[in-house]
């Protein structure tokens, strides 16, 4: 088959050297923003005189009724045609004729294929943002059915201090407001166009990139046809942005492992999100969570390939840009997929709530709110410290707790020490008493729960 390029070439490549050369096994993934941006591109040739109408209509319907076929999935192409572009000019031009090869006129494979990357990842980043929010309005859901169940906070996965379950929640859906922002912020930067760079240095033909750049929706052009060509920081962001949001859904993938095992069994995943064993018939794994867990390494991965693939890269493009694809494509059907999953599996969690609080009650969570009785109470807090620290000891080697112990034992201690230290022990007192701004106080937790409320509501 002859090249759209064979015009200097007196040799064909063997059959697996085009294989190897070719994308259009993945980049068929743009075939809708390819012909969205032909469509532009072709409107524009027309308005600015540098087609007639009459070959620019022929070319328009021809585009069109590709897009039909291609959403109805009717399309096929060839790996002889190499890439996406040149598979669509191909079968234009067999559809109406030689007028088609007027569409290429003042436009470059690598200012179309900036373009379509461009389209592609604005159309994604709004679907990662709406999927981000129905994980946060999943998240506010269960938190707010447990303002008031209890469970131990950790640090260094020790017991530290008791807090709301609502707010460990709650935790998580900052985090994810904040992918939020970063997706969205990305998508300043996504909305330009390259479209009219030509190959590096723009072109002859009196082209309107304004015009094009309308059409498609971008917000602006790229300043410079070099860097119009050779920039791909914006899929960087988008895999950057991708990573921190996934390292997120891997801690949270990570606590809902632990909890779900018999050791903690603070939450009980639902049938539909967890899987056996083909040997232990007890068994209930909780493998959704560890895929995403094992995912963010491949999500990791392709942003590290794509730097590395860049770094060396003379101006303008390289065919080593090619490489841009694949992991963007992976890294986009992985965090839409984690985001799903995980919204399901929050949604349709059991929480154990007897357990967590019970897991509140036989340890030692509850000191700090002793030294802040006695800090209370003038007794300056290292010396407070010191003071609990000697009691803990004291129940450690007499294998019992803090409220275990009697009046005269804490007096002992320290006379400032009355009755009430019993209803301070108390974890839900604990919770309740924590009321700074941010904390686990249940008002604190209220005022939370409607901001994020706002939050999801403002979009
Ligand atoms: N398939 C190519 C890519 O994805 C399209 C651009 C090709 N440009 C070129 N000058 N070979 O990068």
């Amino acid at each position: 088959m002859k090249k759209l390029w064979g015009g200097r070439f007196t040799k064909t490549a063997e059959e697996w050297v085009d294989e190897f050369g070719a994308s259009i096994s993945f980049d068929q993934e743009l075939v809708l923003e390819d012909l969205d941006g032909s469509l532009a591109h072709v409107k524009m040739l027309s308005k600015s005189g540098i087609i007639t109408e009459e070959d620019a209509a022929l070319i328009v319907k021809g585009l069109q009724s590709l897009k039909e076929k291609a959403t109805n999935n009717q399309l096929e192409f060839s790996v002889k045609l190499e890439d996406i572009h040149l598979n669509l000019e191909s079968q234009l031009t067999d559809m109406i004729g030689p007028v088609g090869g007027k569409l290429h006129t003042g436009r470059s494979r690598n200012d179309q294929v900036a373009t379509d990357m461009h389209l592609y990842l604005r159309k994604q980043s709004e679907t990662i943002i709406a999927l981000v929010e129905e994980m946060q309005t999943a998240l506010l859901t269960q938190a707010k059915n447990h303002v008031e169940t209890i469970m131990p906070g950790y640090t260094h996965l020790q017991r530290a201090q008791p807090i709301s379950f609502a707010h460990h929640l709650m935790a998580y859906f900052w985090m994810l407001e904040r992918d939020k922002e970063r997706f969205t912020e990305g998508i300043k930067r996504i909305n330009v166009s390259p479209l009219g760079a030509g190959a590096l240095a723009g072109t002859t033909f009196p082209i309107d990139r304004e015009l094009t750049a309308e059409l498609l929706g971008f917000s602006g052009i790229y300043e410079n046809s070099l860097d119009a060509v050779s920039d791909r920081d914006f899929i960087l962001e988008f895999l950057s942005a991708s990573s921190i949001l996934m390292m997120h859904l891997s801690r949270l993938g990570e606590e809902v492992i632990l909890w779900s095992s018999q050791e903690f069994r603070f939450i009980e995943l639902d049938d539909a999100f967890s899987t056996g064993s083909s040997i232990m018939p007890q068994k209930k794994n909780p493998d959704m969570a560890e895929l995403i867990r094992g995912k963010t390494g491949r999500v990791y991965g392709n942003l590290m390939g794509l730097l590395t693939v860049l770094k060396g890269l003379p101006l303008a493009y390289n065919k080593d840009m090619q490489e841009d694809k694949e992991g963007m494509f992976d890294t986009v059907k992985t965090v839409t997929g984690s985001l799903k999953i995980f919204a399901g599996m929050i949604e349709t969690m059991k929480v154990n709530s007897s357990q967590m609080e019970s897991a509140t009650k036989n340890d030692f969570s509850n000191a700090t709110e002793l030294a802040d009785y006695l800090s209370e109470k003038g007794i300056p807090f290292r010396e407070s410290h010191e003071i609990v620290g000697q009691l803990v000891l004291t129940c450690v080697k007499k294998h019992v707790f803090l409220a275990d112990l009697t009046l005269e034992e804490f007096k002992d201690a320290h006379p400032l020490f009355e009755d009430d230290i019993y209803e301070v022990l108390n974890p839900v007192t604990a919770v309740k008493r924590r009321n700074s701004a941010g904390g686990t106080g249940f008002e604190q937790i209220r005022i939370a729960l409607e901001k994020a409320e706002g939050k999801l509501k403002a979009r």
